[in-house]
């Protein structure tokens, strides 16, 4: 059986995913670890970007971890086969429908923000996505011709009972292992699906979470309040749309795009996707430069999460830490060591 089945994807994907090889062979040798074409790479290959075998392997791995996918390479691929849609069908496919995303300010990198010190100093934000509904999935969805000859896009936001149910007990429960606190971002005002949501995380938490704070935040609101205050947050629940933008924004809140991991996980005992939150990064693909810690953060999230070796989760953890006190800085952090340079920093510590 494969403990760790490797992603690499396209543009950096494959750069920093080689980091997270050389990191795992250091530190757990005995991993069995796979790597099959996936998102563009996959589709020059084989015509789509997420072949029945490769979503095979992947829900029978017990951690699956990708780097990124798509870029300008695939502009004019049909939806359809275009790389993201692969990696939806990946998020759907092994049903992971809670993606954490943690905001974390290394101490070393309170100044690579590009906000004051103060602000950001000491922050550890959970952001918990949900990351198999809503406008992503949603039906009916196309552009279709009107009679005029004009054109209607449509997209179609949708959430049941079950979907916030669930994400929401993910949030509730991380937030108990924390600072007791969930902040709940929605549109309520303006959104059907919005309304439900309150209703239902409202109801979840009178019934099952009443030990823990909630807090009900306008997301328009929460953006505001990642940037002016972001430390009065502890664990933070809302939708795919909003998750996906709510935490590009917390992203520079730590210093760098490139630092910021993730997991998505679904049922007990199911295995777990891990990805750095960035994309394939085309404007600096190929140069060697981009940070891997996203990357190596996020094999660290599989070994905790996925692979039951909190251990070394904990030795990589500080790892990096002790890496970035010693110095070690990517372009995007204002340094100058190289991809495998960095990988080498956080080896050296290990
Ligand atoms: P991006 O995240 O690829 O890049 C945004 C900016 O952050 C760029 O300037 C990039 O150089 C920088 N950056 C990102 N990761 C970095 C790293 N590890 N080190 C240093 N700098 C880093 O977002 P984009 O440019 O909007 O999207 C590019 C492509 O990636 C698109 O095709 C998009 O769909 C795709 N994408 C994929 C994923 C994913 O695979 N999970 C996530 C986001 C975007
Ligand atoms: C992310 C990305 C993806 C998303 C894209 C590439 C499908 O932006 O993982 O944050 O929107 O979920
Ligand atoms: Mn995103």
């Amino acid at each position: 059986m494969t403990d760790l089945l490797l992603l690499p994807g396209d543009g950096i994907g494959p750069e920093v995913t080689a980091q997270v090889r050389r990191v795992a062979e250091r530190l757990a040798g005995e991993l069995k670890v796979e790597e099959r074409l996936f998102g563009g790479a996959s589709y020059d290959k084989h015509g789509t970007p997420l072949n029945d075998e490769t979503l095979a392997e992947a829900t029978a791995a017990k951690a699956v971890l990708m780097g990124a996918v798509g870029g300008p390479k695939w502009a004019d691929a049909p939806r359809q086969l275009r790389p993201e849609a692969g990696l939806l069908n990946l998020r759907a496919g092994m049903e992971v429908f809670a993606n954490l995303r943690p905001a974390l300010c290394f101490g070393p990198l309170a100044d690579a923000s590009t906000l004051r010190r103060e602000v950001v100093e000491g922050l550890d934000i959970m952001i918990v996505r949900e990351l198999t509904g809503g406008v992503y999935f949603g039906h009916p969805r196309g552009i279709e011709t009107l009679a005029d000859g004009s054109k209607r896009g449509i997209d179609t936001q949708v959430y049941t009972t079950g979907e916030i149910e669930r994400v929401a007990r993910v949030a509730f429960e991380l937030a108990r292992g924390r600072r007791n606190k969930v902040t709940s971002a929605e549109k309520s005002n303006v959104m059907e699906t919005g309304l439900l949501w309150r209703e239902v995380v409202t109801a979840l938490h009178a019934r099952e979470f009443p030990d823990v704070t909630l807090e009900h935040m306008l997301a328009d609101n929460c953006a505001m309040q990642l940037v002016k205050n972001p430390r009065q947050f502890d664990v933070i629940v809302t939708d795919n749309l909003f998750g996906d933008i709510l935490s590009d924004e917390a992203a520079m809140l730590t210093g760098s795009l490139g630092m910021l991991p993730s997991a998505a996980i679904g049922a007990p005992g199911k295995p777990g996707l891990y990805e750095p939150i960035h994309g394939s990064a085309p404007d600096i693909a190929g140069q060697g430069v981009a940070n891997p810690l996203a990357a190596i953060l996020s094999f660290e999230m599989a070994l905790r999460w996925s692979l039951g070796r909190a251990d070394l989760a904990d030795k990589l953890f500080a790892a990096v830490g002790r890496a970035l006190e010693a110095g070690a800085r990517t372009r995007d952090l204002g340094g100058t060591l190289s991809t495998a340079q960095m990988a080498d920093a956080v080896i050296e510590a290990l």
